[in-house]
């Protein structure tokens, strides 16, 4: 065990279920961030959010290897613990989780969790094996950590759905809080990809989040849905993006597919885009209501 500040970073599974009965003796709650590190503003947001609905934070620094494909950036993805470490304590962590991979995936491991159909729409599409990588890993997390809340970014949305259906599924007691989108000062959405943007391409990536503003308001007031997502689709291409994965409106709770004619009032919708600028591939959503 180490200690940073007033933050306890634990390594082993062992280690870590010695601090969780000392926590659960003294009847403290637990909520629980879980992230891959190279943390921004965005997960500081999901810790303090977490702070307000349990007595403590506890985060886990992980790199998933089960999430990334082949020819992904498993290897290039961003890591600097220390840092993370100091900006979980600066929020208010009280407790870095940093395992080791034979502590996540013991040798001769087996075992996925797959959430059927949600994981192989939208961002399951050109990563087919993600989100069951996801699933896996957070299923596992939930078992170690044994946290009382966990806090997933909206920024991943179709990510916090599955989440949630996952634990209703399996029945962790475990009350799933979906955390805001913390968004840079033209709208362009906190992600740890955002470093690979070069200057001239982060100039240009605030559009994304402005024309799904824009169609997000003109769907709310019963525009057509199919004209008024052809014309944003064109606006992303003419703002400097180079392709689009979808920009899409769908069931906000199942992420199913919803009618091309007028958003009906009363069904939560969420409008769900991916495109890329550059080689740098950028996802958004935001919420769409009817009155
Ligand atoms: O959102 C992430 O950073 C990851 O997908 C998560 C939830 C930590 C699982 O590896």
């Amino acid at each position: 065990m180490d200690h940073y500040k007033g933050l306890t970073i634990v390594r082993t599974r062992r280690e870590l279920r010695t601090w969780r009965d000392a926590l659960r003796r003294e009847g403290r709650t637990l909520a629980f961030i879980p992230t891959m590190g190279a943390l921004h503003d965005g997960h500081l947001s999901l810790v303090r959010l977490g702070l307000q609905r349990a007595d403590v934070a506890a985060a886990s620094i992980f790199v998933n290897p089960t999430q990334f494909a082949a020819h992904e950036d498993f290897g290039s993805y961003p890591r600097d613990e220390a840092r993370d470490i100091e900006m979980l304590h600066s929020a208010g962590c009280t407790l870095a989780y940093c395992p080791q991979p034979a502590d996540i995936y013991p040798p001769g491991d087996r075992t996925r969790v797959l959430v059927k159909d949600i994981s192989h729409i939208l961002e399951g599409v050109p990563r087919p094996h993600f989100f069951e990588g996801v699933a896996t890993v957070v299923s596992r997390l939930f078992l170690h950590v044994a946290p009382d809340i966990a806090v997933f970014g909206e920024k991943d949305y179709q990510q916090l759905q599955i989440i949630r259906r996952m634990t209703l599924d399996l029945g962790f007691p475990v009350e799933i809080v979906g955390g805001p989108t913390e968004r840079e000062a033209d709208g362009l959405a906190m992600s740890s990809r955002n470093v690979y943007l070069s200057a001239d391409e982060r100039a240009r990536a605030g559009a994304l989040f402005q024309v799904m503003t824009q169609c997000a308001a003109l769907l709310a007031q019963g525009e057509p849905v199919a004209g008024v997502l052809d014309a944003g689709r064109s606006r992303i291409l003419a703002a400097g993006f180079a392709s689009i994965d979808y920009l899409e409106l769908r069931n906000a709770d199942s992420l199913d597919a919803l009618p091309t004619d007028q958003l009906p009032p009363d069904v939560p919708a969420r409008l769900l885009a991916a495109a890329r600028m550059g080689r740098t591939r950028l996802i958004d959503n935001l919420p769409v209501q009817r009155g």
